[in-house]
């Protein structure tokens, strides 16, 4: 399977109530590689183009003030299927119907403080990245447990 990269936030309210190394121990665990990560108080500029395909909704001035309002943990993460497989650990949008034993569905309770972004698809994570990070802050090495996780 091709190698991939997906693009993740860990939204102002995990970051808030103190949960950004569990979220990161869990992909770390699953064996995915992080490639980028920063901590960033986003602009409003910044939000509006991330939520672009959102204008127009209800919820697109509400979700852009929640990204806003605190620091957020953005990261790219690389692997075998990663866009799909990070988007499962998640869970669904609205964490009371997320599955318990996901991101959303163990740590968040109402769809507005929803804890966590990641790509929705091949050209959104491209589009993500490109936006959130410059070329040089995405780093290139091998983790020593790759052989090992993938056959
Ligand atoms: P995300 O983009 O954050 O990974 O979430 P998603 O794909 O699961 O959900 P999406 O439909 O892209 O919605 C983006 C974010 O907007 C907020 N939202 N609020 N109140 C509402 O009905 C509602 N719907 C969406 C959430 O913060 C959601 O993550
Ligand atoms: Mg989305």
């Amino acid at each position: 399977m091709q190698k991939e990269r997906t693009f993740v936030i860990i939204k102002p309210d995990a970051v808030q109530r103190g949960i950004i190394g569990e979220i990161i121990s869990r992909f770390e665990r699953k064996g995915i590689k992080i490639v980028a990560m920063k901590m960033e108080s986003v602009s409003r500029e910044l939000a509006e183009k991330h939520y672009g395909v959102h204008k127009g909704k209800p919820f697109f001035e509400p979700t852009v003030e929640y990204i806003t309002s605190s620091p957020v943990v953005a990261l790219i993460l690389e692997g075998n299927n990663t866009i799909e497989m990070v988007r499962n650990m998640m869970g669904k949008t609205d964490p009371q119907k997320a599955e318990l034993g996901t991101i959303r569905g163990d740590f968040g309770q109402f769809i507005g403080r929803n804890i966590i972004h990641g790509s929705d698809g091949a050209d959104t994570a491209k589009f993500e990245i490109d936006l959130w990070f410059k070329q040089e802050e995405i780093s290139k090495y091998c983790r020593i447990d790759e052989d090992w996780l993938i056959e």
